[in-house]
């Protein structure tokens, strides 16, 4: 045996193993090449529990990750054997409807964590590097201290938990994410300031984003700043403890730990703990670098989804456009339609994300047009019932275009309903009042409206006062009388 193989069995000796469980073969291969190609675990796989409980008896593994549905023996029933077997194996379980009942059912049966389907991966393999890690350090404190041991690994793991769900709850603006990582990082050690830089790789310079004291000021003067140490930081993009030595920048002692987008430092995180409580711990530190991580992956995802979402709505606007380029009147219709459905959304205290959802559903709703031959799209006289027909399969053209986008449920939803009626006597399913999503039946209405006051190739445009009347005469038979009236005595009246 050379030297090379050795060094590869010492490596995978060392390397945590992983069981993963799933009789859904695509779920399970998406889970084994993500744990794979972090190249830290050495992996096993099994379609359902008995094939898994085979391997266990075998060797017992690290961590075990379940699908909970499996025929002939389920997610529930391994995590109830593999705990009779008193190992100290972490299982994480997967499923699809994590009802209360099964989460608290599963967490007291000894689960450590419960992923949601369709979960995002790196989720997946923060967890997954969280629960080995912190099995590893409870490992170190002896047996002697095993009670012990195990209340502070309870206590680690509802801290890493806590942090996960701060992160997770932050809005989805990067200010928001900042401001939550510099009082997170406050409360979980025992800091007496903490600051977030920017970094600007260009220049190399640090630039001061957020700044926090444990007395919840923003005093600029407790906020330690050593250019040195964050150069560092920046270089091996590693979280460090920094002691004294009599700087009294630092004095006692200070961790920063970098914030990173893929492999590019987006900025450093700098705590400095309380004067007389001591120097950081090495645990403390953990602490702190768990937090930076899960915040980099939240800023990762975010600007991936928002230039995944921009690409997106420009393919899906110049569709639209490439509409308005037979028919000059659809494009500037959409627009008026999102600024309508907007404000009217508004009036009925939808969130600030329904009217996000609104405005870019509006402005692709009729997207499905696209399918129109000119004899339809430009038609002065009344349309043939067969013609009819084509145009009534608009809102579920429209649909299909966007239903391959995984981003845009709402807004697909109302692309499909925004011709149902209140009575039941729309298309395309006939929905009937509260069945048709609130989003669709505002979106109805300013659609209506707007295509009341503006001239058609087959008629010319109303007056606002005979368009009004038209609305009322609808209220509760064409649309939900409810938002009408906000559109017509609140709307319509501010403009
Ligand atoms: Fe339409």
């Amino acid at each position: 045996m050379n030297t090379s193989t050795l060094s590869t069995l010492a490596q995978n000796n060392n390397r945590k193993s992983i069981l993963v469980v799933d009789d859904y073969l695509p779920t399970r291969n998406l889970v084994v090449e993500a744990l794979d190609q972090s190249g830290s675990y050495e992996i096993s796989e099994a379609a359902d529990g008995t094939e898994a409980l085979q391997l266990f008896k075998r060797r017992p593994y690290d961590m075990v990750i379940s699908d909970v549905m499996m025929p002939i023996m389920g997610g529930m029933e391994l995590l109830a054997t593999i705990r009779e077997m008193k190992t100290s194996t972490a299982v994480i379980m997967i499923t699809a409807h994590p009802a209360p009942e099964l989460t608290v059912s599963a967490m007291k049966q000894g689960a450590v964590d419960f992923l949601k389907k369709p979960f995002n991966i790196d989720d997946l393999l923060f967890k997954v590097n969280l629960y080995l890690h912190d099995s590893e350090a409870s490992k170190c404190g002896g047996e002697e201290n095993e009670s012990r041991g195990l209340q502070a690994k309870k206590e680690q793991l509802s801290l890493q938990s806590y942090i996960y769900d701060e992160i997770e709850r932050a809005d989805g603006h990067q200010g928001e994410i900042f401001q939550t990582v510099v009082e997170l990082a406050l409360q979980i050690v025992e800091g007496e300031s903490c600051a977030l830089y920017l970094y600007d790789e260009k220049s190399r310079e640090f630039y001061l984003q957020v700044a926090r004291s444990n007395n919840g000021t923003a005093r600029q003067n407790a906020i330690p700043f050593v250019a040195s140490i964050f150069s560092e930081v920046v270089a091996k993009r590693a979280a460090l403890i920094i002691n004294s030595d009599g700087d009294p920048l630092i004095d006692p002692s200070l961790i920063c730990a970098p914030l990173m987008i893929r492999d590019n430092v987006l900025g450093v995180l700098s705590v400095r703990k309380k004067r007389g409580t001591g120097v950081f711990t090495k645990n403390e530190l953990h602490n702190v670098s768990s937090l930076s991580k899960r915040a980099s992956l939240n800023l990762e995802n975010n600007v991936l989804y928002e230039s995944v979402y921009a690409n997106l709505l420009d393919t899906f606007k110049s569709l639209v456009a490439s509409i308005q380029m037979r028919d000059h009147y659809t494009e500037q219709h959409c627009q008026r339609v999102a600024d309508l459905s907007a404000r009217l959304a508004q009036e009925c205290n939808c969130s600030p994300g329904d009217i996000e959802s609104l405005r870019i559903a509006a402005a692709i709703h009729d997207v499905g047009k696209i399918a129109w031959p000119d004899n339809i799209l430009l038609k002065a006289d009344r349309l043939s019932d067969e013609e009819y027909l084509i145009v009534k399969n608009h809102p579920q053209v429209g649909e299909r275009i966007l239903r391959p986008v995984l981003l845009l449920d709402r807004e697909k939803e109302i692309t499909l309903c925004h011709h149902e009626r209140w009575d039941g006597k729309g298309y395309p399913a006939g929905l009937s009042g509260l069945q048709i999503p609130l989003l669709a039946r505002i979106v109805a209405i300013a659609d209506s409206f707007d295509a009341m006051t503006n001239n058609r190739p087959y008629r010319k445009a109303l007056s606002y006062e005979v368009s009004i009347e038209e609305l009322k005469k609808n209220r509760n038979t064409q649309f939900d009388g409810a938002i009408v009236d906000a559109f017509v005595n609140r709307v319509l009246l501010n403009q």
